[in-house]
């Protein structure tokens, strides 16, 4: 671990390869431990981590994973969409179970508020998709387009404005929304969750950019937390079946306020194969058995929505192509582990044609690799197979997870 930590440095990022759900979490979790300050820095309720605490799982959307660690330095920055109701419940889980997070959590306020309304918004975008071009984007329901469509109108209302009296412009809101969606927007029970908000979020508002530089100043490290992933994102995703915001290290920092320049390293997460969740191309995909069977034994199913994840092979023009856009300079490989029993291993190298890929067939293993700590305790062919995504992607796998657990973990250097 400790060869790990000093080649990625004081300023790391840990960013998504695919289109979510890589198990960002588990590697945040194992090196927030090591870092001073954690922060999340774009995004959403639409992300989604499970936390065991005293052995019961909790789904959390908006707290970034590594807040789990007292005494971290807990970062929103700016480039985030916030639903305080949420973070709020998010907060008094983590209390009831003995975490106290409010008095080290710092939030920007150019951080943007994100509306029951517009959660009610993005439904009524998906409806109005769905019947115009016959297939919706199949987005969380969170509100997140609309917040960003807001905030990019420059409409939007930010976390600075929290202890002010917004009556007079939710009401003027609500007529425009009502004309242009139908929606009613209950304007009361808005302001009564700012106000609830306002009480207890007011004073963690703070410039969290000049606290960021302070603290590196400082020489604290920071660890930063990237939600969704490369694929989603807004630019270089597979569009318009992406989210509405930057998913990338670039993204991150820009959200932030960290010039590019100070990032030490980052890291690419992807699963050593692949799942999409919602609408959209993907060229690896698996069908039948094959699906079902990687689906179960990967527990493949949203921690936001619920719905069972599409499931495929490792496409590598994919893995090269999110390595340019973030410099990766490690990868996270997970879940080796759920690919165990398979007889042959498919490697996208390519496109066939529009709708079909060009494989590489790698040897399987059909050997246990879980809960393994050790690269050399992988059967050889695990070992050839994360070789070959190394070589071809010039990228070394330092972290490569073999089951759920935090200790499951094979650590490089
Ligand atoms: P939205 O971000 O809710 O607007 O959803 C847009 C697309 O991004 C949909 O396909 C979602 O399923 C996907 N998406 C958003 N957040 C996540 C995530 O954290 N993991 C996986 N997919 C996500």
């Amino acid at each position: 671990m400790k060869k790990l930590l000093k080649s990625l440095g004081p300023v790391s990022a840990i960013i998504g390869a695919q289109w979510g759900d890589e198990g960002k979490g588990k590697a945040t979790d194992i090196l927030s431990e090591h870092y001073d300050v954690i922060a999340r820095a774009c995004g959403g309720a639409n992300a989604g981590h499970t936390i065991v605490i005293d052995g019961k799982k909790h789904i959390f959307h908006l707290l970034p994973s590594g807040c789990m660690h007292e005494g971290k330095t807990v970062v929103i920055g700016a480039g985030l969409v916030l639903h305080l109701p949420t973070l709020l419940e998010e907060i008094q889980t983590l209390k009831t179970h003995g975490i106290e997070v409010l008095n080290r959590l710092f939030i920007s306020p150019e951080a943007h508020i994100l509306f029951d309304f517009h959660k009610e918004i993005d439904g009524v975008m998906e409806r109005m998709r769905e019947e115009k071009r016959g297939q919706g984007i199949g987005t969380t329901k969170r509100g997140i387009g609309p917040a960003y469509m807001d905030k990019a109108a420059r409409i939007g209302i930010r976390m600075e404005q929290l202890g002010c009296d917004l009556t007079g412009e939710l009401t003027q809101r609500r007529d425009q929304v009502k004309n242009m969606y139908g929606i009613d927007i209950d304007v009361k029970l808005e302001i009564d969750n700012l106000r609830r908000a306002a009480s207890l979020l007011q004073n963690r508002i703070v410039d969290t950019i000049d606290l960021l530089h302070e603290l590196l100043e400082e020489g604290k490290t920071l660890l930063v937390e990237g939600a969704q992933a490369t694929l989603l994102d807004i630019d270089h995703g597979t569009y318009p079946f992406v989210t509405s915001s930057s998913t990338t290290a670039a993204g991150a920092l820009q959200g932030l306020g960290i010039a590019p320049k100070m990032l030490t390293s980052c890291i690419g997460v992807a699963k050593a194969y692949c799942t999409r969740v919602g609408s959209g191309p993907f060229l690896t995909e698996m069908q039948g058995e094959l699906a079902e069977r990687i689906r179960k034994r990967g527990g493949e199913y949203g921690a936001t929505t619920g719905r069972p994840r599409r499931c495929g092979w490792l496409h590598l023009p994919d893995l090269i192509r999110t390595a340019r856009i973030n410099g990766y300079t490690h990868w996270n490989i997970t879940k080796l582990d759920v690919l165990d029993s398979e007889e042959q291993i498919c490697v996208g190298t390519g496109k066939r044609s529009s709708a079909e890929a060009e494989y590489a067939v790698l040897p399987g293993w059909q050997e246990s690799t879980v809960g393994l700590t050790k690269f050399s305790a992988l059967p050889k062919n695990a070992q050839k197979y994360i070789e070959f995504i190394e070589e071809q992607t010039g990228i070394p796998a330092a972290l490569i997870g073999t089951g759920q657990a935090r200790e499951q973990m094979i650590i490089r250097s």
